[in-house]
């Protein structure tokens, strides 16, 4: 168009040229930006996606029995098994007060494990983000290694941000309501913050860390907890 306007092929070129560099420029930050964003999008609807394709592979899975069961084992064990699942946000307490509950448990005689979200994301978990989808599918996963060691006959003891409250919910459908016990470690972002042991939110306030919890990306409080632990105002051991 250029050239005709102007009856010069130059020109024509020239301002073709920077079109077609700007045209590139802005297709690259928008491609990224689309990838980055989520505009509204449920991200839950991938995970459906893949759930749907598993059911079709699992009516080729047929479930084997065992003679050894979960009776069986907690028989042995002299023991019921439980699981005790600590939420809250990052810095609030929850692995000091699971480790302080294993070890009381521990000293008791009872058969204990525990779950934590930092060491998960160590291994079984180390391939997830901190996306919606992501933490979706660590505390999925978390939910069923805690099941089978419930059916191992094990007290569990797991300590996860959790931040969503279907998910929460969706572990305790999973392993019974009556083998779930919700503890909320409340305790104030501001607290959290100013106690900042890992150095995470100082992170995230620099925006070095992304979807941080409290900061960048949501916590939803449990709204009928089992149990409420204050640890901004309460002592370790008291809670
Ligand atoms: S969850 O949201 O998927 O349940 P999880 O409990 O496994 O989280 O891991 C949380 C731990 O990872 C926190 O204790 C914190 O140390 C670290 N962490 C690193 N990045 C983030 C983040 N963006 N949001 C929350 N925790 C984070």
């Amino acid at each position: 168009l250029a050239w005709v306007i102007s009856g010069d092929p130059m020109t024509g070129f020239k301002i073709g040229g920077a079109e077609v560099v700007t045209k590139m420029i802005l297709y690259y930050f928008h491609e990224r930006g689309w990838y980055k964003i989520n505009y509204g999008l449920d991200r839950r609807n991938e995970r459906k996606k893949r759930m749907i394709r598993a059911e079709s592979v699992s009516k080729n899975i047929i479930v084997q029995d065992f003679k050894i069961d979960s009776v069986k084992r907690k028989n042995l064990l002299s023991q019921n098994s439980v699981l005790i699942w600590f939420t809250g946000l990052s810095g609030s307490g929850k692995s000091t007060m699971s480790n302080l509950l294993e070890s009381e448990l521990f000293e008791r005689g009872f058969k204990t494990y525990a779950l934590d979200g930092d060491n998960v994301r160590h291994g079984l978990c180390n391939d997830l983000a901190f996306t919606e989808e992501d933490r979706v599918e660590n505390i999925r996963r978390v939910g069923e290694v805690a099941k089978l060691f419930l059916d191992a006959g094990t007290v569990v003891l797991c300590s996860f941000v959790s931040p969503y409250t279907k998910d929460r919910e969706t572990v305790k459908e999973l392993v019974g309501k009556e083998n779930f016990i919700e503890v909320f470690v409340s305790c104030p972002i501001e607290v959290c913050e100013q106690r900042d042991v890992k150095g995470l939110y100082q992170k995230a306030r620099n925006g070095e860390i992304k979807n941080f919890t409290g900061i960048s990306s949501p916590f939803e409080e449990p709204v009928s907890p089992d149990v409420i632990l204050n640890t901004n105002s309460e002592e370790v051991q008291d809670s």
